[in-house]
């Protein structure tokens, strides 16, 4: 697993739920992923502290949530999720690797063909897999993206759907390479980022005043616009079938600050 990979979580599990738990539309998440579910299982990239893994799971669904950090990890135990929610420590840019060989460790059993060669496990598939809040584009890279988005295809049932939710960047002229501002989460928090337009790649820092001096969090991100999602999609043999602008499912448009997007077999 690359640096990169737990480098958000890592930098924001102490303070995530605090700085972000009442900013997010969470009741009208679930309910719209509840509805998209099927029978479920149900898979999430980046489950962070359980926002939306624990509510579903709850709801009675089996869940399984992969998180590169496992300090996030840690504070999604300790919220004492249900058992039908499985936390898995790995890297979703190779999510069905990491879950092949968390399957291959946890149940000999799953061993397909009988063949024993403690490598072929049989793969699980989902109905639905989930990757909320930008989650997706902290891989940062092209390469990380397209190739997450493989594997996702690959661990989709027939009918399963995709399901990402995503902030939609300025227009190419409008991207400010250079920022410092002042950050929605308060306590005095400020965000410095440097963006580079040609890799769409955006590095930056939550700068936190503390009594010992500034706390430092960095983070990196690759930004997407909507049509560079369905790209991705398009390369793997998925589809947009669905796309609004708030988990309440209100229209998308041109205006609309994000986008949530539901993906299916093309
Ligand atoms: C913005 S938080 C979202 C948490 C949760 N899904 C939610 O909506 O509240 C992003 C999460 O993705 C995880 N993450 C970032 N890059 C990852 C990667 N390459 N593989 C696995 N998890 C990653 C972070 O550790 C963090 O927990």
């Amino acid at each position: 697993m690359t640096d990169d990979a737990a480098l958000y979580g890592d930098s924001f599990a102490d303070v995530y739920d605090e700085w972000y738990g009442d900013m997010f539309d969470t009741e009208g998440a679930v309910q719209a992923l509840l509805e998209l579910a099927g029978s479920g299982p149900i898979c999430e990239l980046g489950v962070g502290t359980g926002r939306l893994a624990i509510p579903l799971a709850a709801a009675g669904f089996d869940v399984v949530g992969i998180d590169a950090s496992a300090a996030m990890l840690e504070r999604l135990a300790a919220k004492e999720p249900p058992a039908s929610l499985t936390a898995v420590l790995g890297d979703m840019g190779s999510v069905a690797e990491v879950l092949a060989a968390s399957a291959s460790e946890g149940d000999g059993a799953k061993n397909s063909d009988g063949d024993c060669d403690g490598h072929s496990v049989q793969q699980q598939r989902f109905t639905l897999i989930i990757c909320a809040f930008n989650t997706f584009l902290n891989l940062a890279s092209e390469e990380a993206q397209q190739r997450c988005m493989g594997q996702v295809a690959s661990l989709l049932t027939e009918n399963g759907v995709f399901v990402v939710e995503s902030v939609v960047p300025a227009e190419p002229e409008e991207i400010v390479t250079e920022s410092l501002d002042e950050s929605s989460v308060g306590h005095g928090v400020t965000v410095r980022t440097s963006t580079d337009v040609h890799s769409q790649i955006i590095r930056g820092e939550h700068l936190e005043p503390t009594a010992t001096g500034t706390r430092r969090r960095p983070w990196a991100a690759r930004y997407l616009r909507p049509e560079q999602f369905d790209g991705l999609a398009s390369h793997v043999g998925l589809a947009p079938i669905e796309r609004w602008s708030s988990w309440r499912r209100e229209p998308f448009d041109g205006d609309s600050l994000t986008h949530i997007t539901v993906y299916a077999r093309a």
